[in-house]
């Protein structure tokens, strides 16, 4: 049984006054989660989390035609001399430049053209090195946004925060987020990491094991997009059990329709849910008994897009036998903590400075 879904609490309006006294919050200021799929921005002065395909697309190597859902569109089928590409891979900075030229992109769009000085709060991953956890900075610094102050926020906690959790006086939270090419599992206590192990597995990774079986047994060869259509289609309860897709015949090279249907769609991803399972598993087992007895009874929050995927929960609380809670946004809930700790004062001190510019 699915324990229930928490509400993420969040009230919409934050008293003026409550933004007065505070010194610290600047009244224009960002919560950015880079995605290795989607980046999430929240914006402090509207309020709102704008949520854009974190991908890039450049001609003849050198101008940004476009970006974030427009340059998705593109992917996969654009000519050779416009490359369509995601700047993060594995929840890390893979391409500095292109990832600069892409928040400069998103931020002067949530500034409408006129970018004005403000705060940035970053989520990163625990699991990162400190070169990685330094390219956020320079990320941010370099790409001509007017940054005041950069401010760092766990990844982790930021989930935490963005689940409705009061993580500064919480002991024992296990936290799994399982995102596009990562899957991070936490366990956090009163506003710290205990433990965190990141694995290469999401949303991603599914829809590779999609493809690959869909070209062995049926010698079709499909795109990315396609696969994940496919699980979409199928996460669908008014869904039927089988659905046609188009692809590109090995043998004979012509396009092709083939029915797929759903087990054969759920056995490919089994293999990835054993490994997410696997890996909590272990991290339970490396954490002192009190937090279990903590997290036994809170049960284990699980968020990140492709936790929606059909079964991933039940299999989870089978295996693990703790009650699973599931996100309400599970895209948006690292925005939504971040939201927490630009907006509320008690959980300011849960961002820290990476280098420089920050208190
Ligand atoms: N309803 C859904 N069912 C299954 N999967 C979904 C659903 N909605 C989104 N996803 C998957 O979620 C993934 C994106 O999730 P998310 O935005 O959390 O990843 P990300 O933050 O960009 O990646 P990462 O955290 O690995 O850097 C995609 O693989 C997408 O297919
Ligand atoms: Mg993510």
């Amino acid at each position: 049984m699915i324990f229930g879904r928490r509400k993420t609490n969040i009230p919409r309006e934050v008293q003026a006054e409550e933004i007065y006294r505070d010194p610290g919050v600047s009244a224009n200021a960002f919560g950015i989660d880079l995605g290795t799929c989607n980046i999430k921005i929240y914006n402090r002065s509207t309020d709102r989390i704008a949520v854009q395909k974190n991908m890039i697309a450049i001609q003849n190597k050198k101008t940004m035609i476009a970006f974030g859902n427009s340059a998705y569109e593109m992917y996969e089928k654009a000519p050779a001399n416009i490359s369509v590409t995601y700047p993060i891979g594995s929840g890390v900075i893979a391409d500095i430049n292109n990832m600069e030229l892409l928040i400069r992109a998103f931020i002067r769009q949530e500034q409408r053209g006129a970018v004005r000085p403000a705060d940035f709060y970053i989520a990163i991953p625990a699991d990162v090195t400190e070169v990685e956890r330094r390219a956020f900075y320079d990320l941010i610094k370099d790409a001509g946004i007017k940054a005041k102050r950069i401010m760092a926020v766990e990844k982790a906690i930021a989930d935490g925060l963005g689940l409705g959790i009061d993580i500064k006086n919480s002991h024992g939270v296990l936290v799994v987020d399982v995102g596009y090419d990562t899957t991070e599992i936490s366990i956090l206590s009163l506003g710290g990491i205990v433990l965190s192990k990141m694995i290469k597995v999401g949303g991603h990774v599914f829809d590779n094991s999609i493809v690959s079986a869909v070209r062995r047994e049926y010698n079709l060869v499909i795109g990315m997009k396609t696969a994940e259509n496919v699980r979409m289609a199928f996460n669908d309860p008014s869904s039927g059990d089988t659905l046609s897709i188009y692809g590109r015949d090995i043998v004979t090279g012509l396009p092709m329709e083939r029915t797929l249907n759903h087990e054969f769609v759920s056995a490919s991803l089994k293999e990835h849910f054993r490994t997410i399972v696997d890996q909590v598993k272990v991290i339970l087992e490396r954490t002192p008994p009190e937090l279990s007895a903590d997290i036994y009874r809170h049960g284990l929050f699980l968020t990140g897009g492709a936790c929606q995927e059909e079964g991933l929960a039940q299999k989870m609380e089978e295996e693990v036998r703790i009650p699973v809670n599931i996100a309400d946004s599970p895209v948006n809930t690292v925005a939504l903590g971040l939201a927490q700790v630009i907006r509320k004062s008690q959980y300011r001190s849960l961002a820290y400075t990476i280098e420089g510019l920050g208190r």
